[in-house]
């Protein structure tokens, strides 16, 4: 039985691929801050032993090697889908470094931590895909309209970790995908976003599946076209 490992598992594009992969039979480690609180996420467990919730906070550099040491088995897909938007748009002139140091520990160096402590997993799999959910803001080129500081330097930030990956973990034959999901209507994307979560995560299932050496260390949209770094 495949199985998917994903962090920010509790609401919005990572409630939605453990409920669909949960649907296609899949087993599932979703991580979550708070397990106790995460009511969607429980309501979702099919009883069968398939859902396994843990508890897991990206600001702690510690949590993923902690994780990692009751998670053994075998991982298809490692998802780093947990981020923040860190101080949001703070602008220029009002730049908040402790805001800023803060973003980088969730959105940049939790998904590293989490691929260090989980490639041997992902060795095993049949899979081998490490999936990093990054941003189009992260991209330097399509940056346009400036502010944003530190969510777009973190995810640029996640962006060149994802490419250091793809090269150091080729040999064991891991693919790493830099995803932008779209603009996707959840609590961070607004309810102006132009996706439901359900058409993005069905979107960003068919690119894993997709999944080939050629394709690692590539900064793709949810649609399957190349993104500009
Ligand atoms: N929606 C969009 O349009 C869009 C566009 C580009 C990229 N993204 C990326 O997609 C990913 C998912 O976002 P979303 O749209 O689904 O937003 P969301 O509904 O706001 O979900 C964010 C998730 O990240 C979790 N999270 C935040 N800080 C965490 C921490 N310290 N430890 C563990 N989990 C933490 C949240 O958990 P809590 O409930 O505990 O806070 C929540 O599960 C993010 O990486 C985001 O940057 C989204």
């Amino acid at each position: 039985m495949p199985h998917l490992l994903i962090t920010g598992a509790n609401r919005g594009i990572g409630l939605e691929h453990v409920r669909v992969l949960l649907g296609r039979g899949w087993a599932v480690t979703a991580c979550c801050r708070d397990p106790e609180g995460a009511s969607e996420l429980k309501a979702l467990d099919p009883g069968d032993g398939r859902l396994r919730i843990k508890a897991y906070d990206a600001a702690d550099a510690g949590a993923a090697a902690e994780l990692a040491k009751e998670v053994r088995e075998p991982i298809d897909i490692l998802f780093a889908n947990a981020g923040t938007m860190g101080p949001g748009d703070e602008g220029f002139g009002k730049t908040d470094a402790a805001g800023m140091a803060e973003a980088f520990a969730i959105n940049t160096i939790a998904p590293l931590k989490l691929a260090e402590a989980f490639s041997d997993q992902v060795a095993r799999s049949q899979m081998k895909v490490i999936a990093l959910q990054s941003s189009r803001m992260g991209s330097i080129r399509d940056n346009t309209s400036g502010g944003y500081y530190g969510y777009r330097a973190s995810k640029a930030g996640l962006n060149a970790v994802g490419k250091s990956l793809a090269n150091d973990l080729k040999a064991r034959g891991i693919i790493v995908m830099i995803l932008h999901p779209g603009w996707v209507k959840t609590r961070m994307g607004g309810q102006g976003g132009l996706m439901t979560v359900h058409e993005c995560v069905e979107g960003q299932l068919d690119l894993i599946a997709r999944a080939n050496p050629a394709m690692s260390g590539r900064f793709f949209h949810v649609s399957g076209e190349d993104l500009p770094w």
